[in-house]
């Protein structure tokens, strides 16, 4: 296992490898969780809209930015700053960068902790025990918080100080299409349910009146969260890239990926929602306001599942919290090992030290948010919604100004041989020059005015 020794770094084992981690780290709590959630809050189709336009203007001209600054440095983020320019800004962007994983991974455990005591809801409410499939899906009992995300913390750890392709690979090559296919079926059950049509034109009608700045940032916070970036991961994912890869063809691939299962996850809950407030299930308040707030899915889906009933709804439900729960493990690793690596890289401590450091360090705050789950928003808040789009437009500047668009066309010209005679190429400079910086200032700039006034 090469990945232990402290000076060797790993590399996929395959192109495909590659494409099924960074996919891992994609695909997780923020398309089946996170954005149906923000998206009901916001309006729907439009925020689906929207959040559709950044993903493709500003998410994958970043993701293309951050791997070929991985591969370029073989390091984490700060070292990767520190490798390409002298300018002391970007080493203090990369310790945003790592800040931003430590912050965002101690609530995501939280949520993934959820997701494992609802595989434990589904299994007892399906064997007729009602009291115990209440207690365990509670998700305000901050002690059953705590230990199950110390439990789902430690397995990260685990993975993570074992090195970074191993398991990844595995679990991802074989569990997520299963995935796909769940929610799929799904889907199609949920359309005839009572309620679903209502719930299919919010989700796919737009309503363009209802587009504001709160809408346009809360879609670039899930665009940069969903596609794991503005936090260095996939610099740090593309350091172990090989250089035969063609680095623009595998990052259309992960975006096309994980925009599909997220616009898939609100095709079947939109209709879940309504489906579940036919049944008796309070989802708005007086004012249309979504009262459910960061547990939506949890009190809307085992509802979809219980409906099923028998055989059918204990094995769908437990699966699919099943197989939520590995996505989630496959986006924690990502988010634990960039701070890993950072301490490995810039410190020379060994990986299995790092990663108990590190991890200890998250799962102490995590507890904090075990005990008071109101922290989430606000966490989420300040790193995922503000902090992720800063660190985007810090990696499209860096790229841009200081590492400089020619030397990052060398770098993609490995693995893309004809770079030059392809339009990517002089439209990805536009991009990355001017549409991406430009955008996320306004869009950040133009919130705190808001803010402001
Ligand atoms: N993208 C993951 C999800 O959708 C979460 C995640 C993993 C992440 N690594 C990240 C978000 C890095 C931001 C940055 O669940």
């Amino acid at each position: 296992m090469a990945t232990s020794k402290p000076n060797i770094r790993g590399t996929w084992n395959s192109k495909i490898g590659f494409i099924l981690a960074a996919a891992g780290s994609a695909v997780g709590l923020g398309n089946i969780w996170r954005y149906p959630t923000v998206m009901a809050e916001n309006g729907g189709a439009a925020f689906l809209f929207i959040y559709a336009m950044l993903v493709f203007i500003v998410g994958y001209p970043v993701m293309v930015a951050e791997l070929s600054v991985g591969r370029r440095t073989q390091k984490n983020p700060v070292g990767a700053f520190k490798a390409l320019s002298k300018n002391k800004i970007f080493t203090i962007a990369g310790f945003w960068c790592v800040l931003c994983g430590i912050a965002i991974l101690s609530f995501y455990v939280i949520i993934a902790g959820w997701t494992i005591s609802y595989f434990f809801e589904q299994i007892f409410f399906h064997a007729g025990l009602h009291d115990w499939a209440a207690w365990v899906s509670d998700t305000e009992n901050g002690w059953l918080n705590a230990a199950v995300a110390i439990m789902f913390m430690a397995v990260t750890i685990t993975i993570v100080l074992g090195g970074v392709s191993q398991g990844i690979e595995r679990a991802v090559r074989l569990l997520m299409p299963l995935l796909v296919v769940i929610i799929g079926i799904l889907i199609v059950y949920v359309m005839f349910q009572p309620g679903a049509s209502e719930g299919l034109t919010e989700y796919l009608v737009p309503d363009f009146s209802a587009i504001n700045t709160d809408l346009i940032l809360a879609a670039m916070g899930q665009a940069f969260f969903s596609l794991s970036l503005g936090m260095g991961a996939l610099i740090t994912y593309g350091s172990y890239l090989s250089k035969k890869e063609n680095i623009p063809e595998a990052a259309a691939m992960v975006t096309v990926f994980d925009v599909g299962i997220a616009f898939m996850a609100g095709l079947l809950i939109m209709p879940t929602i309504y489906m579940a407030q036919a049944q008796g299930v309070v989802i708005f308040d007086a004012d249309g306001n979504l009262v459910a707030g960061t547990a939506l899915i949890f009190q809307v889906l085992p509802e979809l599942f219980h409906e099923m009933g028998g055989l059918i709804g204990l094995i769908f439900g437990a699966s699919f919290f099943f197989l939520l729960s590995i996505a989630a493990l496959t986006s924690a690793i990502s988010l634990l090992e960039v701070p890993t690596s950072y301490v490995i890289d810039e410190h020379g401590i060994r990986r299995k030290k790092s990663a108990i450091l590190i991890g200890g360090i998250i799962t102490i705050i995590a507890l904090f948010v075990a005990f008071d789950t109101s922290l989430i928003g606000t966490i989420d808040f300040i790193f995922s919604v503000i902090g992720l789009p800063l660190g985007g437009l810090f990696v499209s500047i860096f790229l841009a100004y200081f590492w400089k668009t020619e030397n990052a066309r060398l770098e993609l010209e490995k693995g893309f041989d004809d770079i030059n005679s392809t339009i990517f190429w002089p439209v990805y400079k536009v991009f990355i020059k001017y549409i991406c910086p430009v955008l996320i200032a306004a869009i950040l700039i133009s919130t705190i005015v808001e803010a402001i006034r």
